[in-house]
C-alpha cells in the first residue's frame, strides 16, 4: 500500500500528525513519505500501534519519544516520556533572552529541570560554567541524567526541592537562576486539554493557587545569587501582577512572549 493510501486510512488525525507517525514507522523523512513509496505490513502494523496511542490522547512527542531543544546552534536533543513535561517553545525563549542578558556565567542553576532542557541548553550555550539542575522527582531526575549523557554535556542532577540539594557554598556565588517551574493552579486542571494531562501532574500544578513554587523560587534566589546575578522564570500568563509583587526585592521587570502574552519574570539581585 502506498504512503498517500496509509495517510488516507487515518481521518481521526490531523494530516502533519499522522505524517510524523508515518515518519517514525517506516524511519523514512517527510519528503519520502510526501512522494510516496511502499509501505510494508510490518511498517503498517507498527504505524496503527502509534495511531491507536495517538487516538488515546498520548502526546505525539511521548511516541516519538524525543524532541529539539533551543536555537539551531545551540540545539540539545532530548528524550521524552511520561515523566517528564515536553519541553515547550515559551521555555525556548526564555532560554534565548537568558543567553542575550547573562555574560559569561560561571555558576548556573536550573530549578524544576523535568527531561534538562534548560539546564543542558545553557552547558551548551556557556560551556565552562558549572551548572546545576535540581528536580523532584527522582523519575524525572533519570531522565535528565540520560539527556545530560546522550547530549554529551556535563551537568550535575540533584535531586529535591528547589534549593535544598545544592551545595552550601555555592550560596552567594550563583550567577543565574533559571525555572520553569509548575504554575497553575489545581482548579485549572479541568481545563487542560486531554494530552497534557498524561504530562506528569506534579510539572504542572503548583498548590491551590498556582504561585507556591514562584514565591519559594523568589524567596530563595536572593541568598543564593551572587551581587548582579539573574534570576529567570517562566510564569504563567495569568501572573504577571502576583510575579511583580513576588519578586520586588529584585530589579525585575515581567516580560511578554513573541505573541504579547505575559510570560517571564527576569530580575536581577542587586550590588549593596
Ligand atoms: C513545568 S515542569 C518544567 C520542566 C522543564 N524545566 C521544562 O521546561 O520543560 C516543572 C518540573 O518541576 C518539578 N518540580 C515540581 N516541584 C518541584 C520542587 N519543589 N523542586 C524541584 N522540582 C520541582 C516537576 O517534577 C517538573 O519536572
Amino acid at each position: 500500500m502506498r504512503t498517500r493510501d496509509v495517510l488516507l486510512g487515518v481521518d481521526e488525525l490531523p494530516r502533519h500528525e499522522a505524517v510524523r507517525l508515518l515518519m517514525l514507522a517506516t524511519g523514512r523523512t517527510r519528503p519520502d513519505v510526501l512522494l510516496g513509496f511502499d509501505v510494508t505490513p510490518v511498517e503498517r502494523e507498527a504505524f496503527a500501534s502509534f495511531v491507536e496511542r495517538r487516538r488515546s490522547n498520548e502526546p505525539l512527542q511521548y511516541i516519538e519519544g524525543i524532541v529539539a531543544f533551543g536555537p539551531v546552534e545551540l540545539q540539545v536533543e532530548l528524550r521524552v516520556d511520561d515523566r517528564v513535561l515536553i519541553p515547550r517553545p515559551e521555555t525556548e525563549y526564555l532560554f534565548e533572552q537568558v543567553v542575550e542578558i547573562v555574560d559569561n556565567p560561571g555558576v548556573i542553576i536550573d530549578l524544576c529541570t523535568g527531561s534538562g532542557n534548560l539546564a543542558l541548553a545553557l552547558k551548551a550555550a556557556f560551556p565552562t560554567a558549572e551548572v546545576y539542575a535540581v528536580e523532584l522527582s527522582p523519575d524525572a531526575a533519570d531522565v535528565a541524567r540520560e539527556n545530560a549523557i546522550h547530549n554529551n554535556l556535563d551537568v550535575d542532577v540533584l535531586v529535591g526541592d528547589l534549593f535544598g540539594p545544592l551545595p552550601g557554598e555555592l550560596m552567594g556565588t550563583v550567577d543565574l537562576v533559571v525555572s520553569n517551574p509548575p504554575y497553575l493552579a489545581r482548579h485549572e486542571l479541568v481545563d487542560l486539554p486531554r494530552d497534557v494531562l498524561a504530562e506528569p501532574e506534579m510539572a504542572l500544578i503548583a498548590g491551590e493557587t498556582g504561585d507556591e513554587v514562584l514565591a519559594k523560587i523568589a524567596d530563595g534566589a536572593y541568598q543564593w545569587l551572587a551581587p548582579g546575578g539573574v534570576v529567570a522564570c517562566e510564569i504563567s500568563e495569568f501572573q504577571g501582577l502576583r510575579a511583580a509583587v513576588l519578586f520586588d526585592r529584585y530589579d525585575a521587570s515581567i516580560v511578554e512572549d513573541l505573541t504579547g502574552r505575559v510570560r517571564y519574570v527576569i530580575g536581577s539581585r542587586g550590588f549593596e
